[in-house]
């Protein structure tokens, strides 16, 4: 079976004076309980504090993004192996917002996620549509472009065996407007269909994880679609108590 899984996506928010508090928080009410696997995804600046708050904890830590190079003349980047040496075991890749506004494309995710699994790494991967294209019925073929540049190559669906997938519609990030389960269940049954063409071992375990708008209100609902299998959390993970009211939701 596989085994749910709730990340926390910061985004550029918090201070360390804020990230002390919240990690303590997810920390202690992890170890209160839950079945899901906890992951937070902190900005890099505050990645070490968070390792060692979680030292010997179940929490898991990830970052937000990585260099696809592994090291060089790369001003401002980071490598895989830096995140690995911080105490990272998941990066997401391909968020919308890297991709809306930091130009990344489809090729550029691909290699990242390509470069993070080499190292050592499990990455999220982000897909999903905006409204002007899930308006005009385009959903499926955007969703499937996202991952076929994956799936399409023996590296990419390499990566993919260690990767989780998460399902974040634009439209619903940050909005406050969430798909509704059964809109989030039709293009997660989509994405499984897709990867099962080609490996149809690696649809059955994959985690695919729903993004935008979770709440502790919905959070249950989502996660109980046969295809959902946890949620990526962006505004709702900078409270401990909602969090965790969300990583408590899948049974
Ligand atoms: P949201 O963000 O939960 O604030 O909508 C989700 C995400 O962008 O990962």
């Amino acid at each position: 079976m596989r085994k749910p899984l709730v990340a926390g996506n910061w985004k550029m928010n918090g201070s360390s004076e804020t990230a002390q508090g919240l990690i303590a928080g997810i920390r202690e009410g992890v170890e209160a309980g839950v079945a899901a696997e906890v992951a937070i995804c902190p900005p890099f600046v505050y990645l070490s504090q968070a390792a060692a708050m979680l030292e010997g904890s179940a929490v898991a830590l990830g970052a937000q993004n990585v260099s696809q190079h592994d090291s060089g003349a790369y001003t401002g980047e980071i490598s895989s192996s830096m995140l690995l040496d911080m105490g990272c075991s998941y990066v997401i890749l391909g968020h919308s917002e890297r991709r809306a506004y930091y130009g990344e494309d489809d090729a550029l995710v691909a290699e990242k996620v390509i470069a993070a699994h080499g190292a050592g790494l499990k990455p999220i991967l982000c897909v999903g549509e905006t409204l002007d294209e899930r308006e005009s019925d385009r959903t499926e073929a955007v969703v499937a472009r996202q991952l076929d540049v994956l799936l399409d190559t023996a590296e990419g669906l390499a990566a993919l065996q260690d990767s989780v997938i998460a399902y974040e519609p634009v439209w619903a990030i940050g909005t406050g407007m969430t798909a509704t389960p059964q809109q989030a269940q039709d293009v997660h049954a989509f994405i499984r269909q897709r990867i099962a063409a080609k490996d149809a071992e690696l649809a059955g375990k994959i985690r695919l994880l729903y993004g935008g708008s979770v709440k502790g209100a919905n959070a249950a609902e989502l996660f109980a679609m046969a295809d959902i299998d946890g949620g990526l959390i962006g505004g709702a993970s900078l409270q401990a108590e909602e969090f965790l009211t969300i990583c408590r939701a899948p049974e």
